[in-house]
């Protein structure tokens, strides 16, 4: 299906390989939603697909789908931009993309194990060839050592690229965050029996990565995107780029300790958490004033639209300073103090911030890379925004804030419920999900994925044709 889209107008292998990474993001996008509904119907109807396919089974593969394709549609950005960056053909490209074939083909059999195995005892064994049993990182063993060794090609295509090539600041800071952010990956390799201790290193990875080694992902690629789509600055974008930089590292790290309130770590992580992690939406300030400054300063305060060259990127693009600014900076913000976190903790209120947070910082920016890249390969100078691009984008952002102001309701009611009025036991617990105020929540929040799901339909026709149409429009 998606294999017709044409990428003949690239010159670069790399270009050609970020579109591969790209189709195969789009595939797995598509099942985190299926998945994603699946366990939303669990929620109203605990006995759907009971024993068959099982909450825990359609959660893991929900989030994992995420989690991976979001790392194929960063992959496939960096494969995109390195050229134009480093103004240098590729180093090894033959290696990076025997490593995509090696990657997609490990993604396929660990996701048919997970769907094929869903339950027995924990084991050994089971950790090397199943499921290792980390939220987000379920992948066995054997694929993590696998993940390990196709980021090692993919990160020697970007940086002897980069070192023969071109050093744009730009590339710079991508360079040494990715390094980052696969070192990253290797505290969440090493399972430990002390569940303290695992989740002290779980969280290096999953805090470590969306609140700072992505969120810098997210500036370089905004600042690429900016040259290329309305054509700002490079010495004005790259200046807000090292600012961000420093302002993201300077609070995400620390603000770690947002996980590390209630977990067995020291008392001295509540002020260092609460401290730092309440400064993390500061960059996304930053962030937001940066992409709608320079907008705002291309069309020279005309308004005049003829200047965004790439309309879907820039909207995405948009949404994208929005979402962050929203999803990760407010609803994050919202339960970040120890003191409120106390209450809020686990409840739907973390499920509303993990999917508008997601969303908003993350998804939004990748789909609007995706268009970029469409415009490259159908090799127009121009590309509007077609019926199907609007639906999109609007049914996708509507479903996903449909979803986070319903959880937000749900996750209210536990805490007035659950843990204010009855204390938080487990029966508290039970007593709180079957008031009608929590039941009503989940239900609109399925009928908001089915939104999404429609905007994600049109997401995908219109990315396979809306090349075209610019070419007709052209021509
Ligand atoms: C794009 C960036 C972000 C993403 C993708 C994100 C995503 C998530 C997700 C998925 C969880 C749930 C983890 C779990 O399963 O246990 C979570 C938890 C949390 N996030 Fe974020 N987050 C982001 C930024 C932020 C920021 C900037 C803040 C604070 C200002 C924040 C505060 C928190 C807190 C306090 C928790 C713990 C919730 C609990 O106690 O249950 N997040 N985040
Ligand atoms: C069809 C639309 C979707 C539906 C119906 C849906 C449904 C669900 C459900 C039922 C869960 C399990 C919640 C729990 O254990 O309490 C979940 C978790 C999650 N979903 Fe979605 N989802 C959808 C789309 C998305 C999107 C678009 C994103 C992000 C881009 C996303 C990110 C997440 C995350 C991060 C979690 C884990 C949250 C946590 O542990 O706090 N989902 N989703
Ligand atoms: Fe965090």
């Amino acid at each position: 299906m998606l294999t017709s889209i044409k990428t003949n107008h690239l010159t670069s292998s790399g270009q050609k390989l970020g579109m591969m990474y790209f189709r195969v993001a789009m595939v797995l996008f598509g099942a985190q939603l299926l998945m994603g509904l699946i366990a939303a119907i669990q929620f109203l109807y605990p006995g759907f697909l009971f024993e068959l396919f099982d909450f825990s089974v359609a959660r893991m593969v929900h989030i994992n789908a995420l989690v991976v394709w979001m790392l194929y549609a960063m992959i496939g950005s960096v494969y995109y931009m390195l050229s134009e960056e480093t103004e240098h053909a590729g180093v090894a490209m033959g290696l990076g993309k025997l490593a995509f074939w090696v990657l997609t083909l490990a993604v396929t059999v660990v996701v048919l194990v997970y769907i094929f195995i869903q339950i027995g005892p924990g084991k050994e064994s089971t950790i090397w060839l199943i499921n290792e049993g980390r939220e987000y990182l379920e992948a066995p063993r054997w694929a993590d050592i696998g993940i390990v060794v196709v980021v090692l090609t993919f990160y020697w295509n970007v940086f002897a690229t980069y070192m023969a090539g071109k050093k744009t600041g730009i590339m710079t800071v991508m360079v040494a965050n990715l390094m980052a952010l696969a070192g990253l990956y290797l505290a969440g390799m090493f399972f430990t029996d002390n569940i303290s201790m695992d989740q002290y290193w779980w969280w290096w990875v999953i805090h470590l990565w969306v609140e700072a080694t992505w969120e810098v992902f997210v500036g370089t690629l905004a600042a690429y995107a900016l040259i290329k789509i309305i054509g700002a600055r490079r010495e004005v974008v790259e200046m807000w780029l090292w600012i961000e930089v420093l302002m993201l590292f300077g609070s995400g790290i620390l603000g770690l300790g947002h996980h590390y309130f209630w977990i067995g770590t020291p008392e001295y992580w509540w002020e260092i958490g609460a401290l730092f992690s309440a400064l993390e939406p500061v960059p996304l300030i930053a962030m937001f004033v940066h992409v709608l400054y320079d907008w705002g300063k291309e069309q020279g305060g005309s308004g005049a639209r003829e200047t965004v060259k790439n309309n879907p990127a820039m909207a995405w693009l948009v949404t994208n300073a929005f979402g962050n600014f929203l999803g990760a900076g407010i609803w994050g913000f919202f339960h970040t103090l120890p003191q409120v976190n106390i209450y809020t903790h686990g409840t739907q209120f973390t499920a509303a911030h993990g999917h508008l947070a997601f969303f908003g910082a993350y998804a939004t920016i990748l789909v609007g890379m995706m268009y970029v890249g469409l415009q490259g390969a159908y090799g127009v100078k121009e590309m509007k925004s077609t019926f199907n691009s609007k639906m999109a984008i609007f049914l996708i952002t509507f479903g996903v804030v449909g979803m986070t102001v319903a959880l937000t309701i749900a996750g209210y009611e536990q805490v007035l419920v659950e843990r204010a009025e009855l204390g938080g036991g487990w029966n508290a617990f039970f007593t709180a999900q079957d008031l009608p105020w929590y039941i009503q929540a989940q239900l609109w929040r399925t009928i908001m994925g089915v939104v999404t799901l429609v905007g994600f339909v049109y997401l995908v026709i219109d990315l396979l044709t809306i090349g075209k149409k610019a070419q007709q429009a052209e021509a």
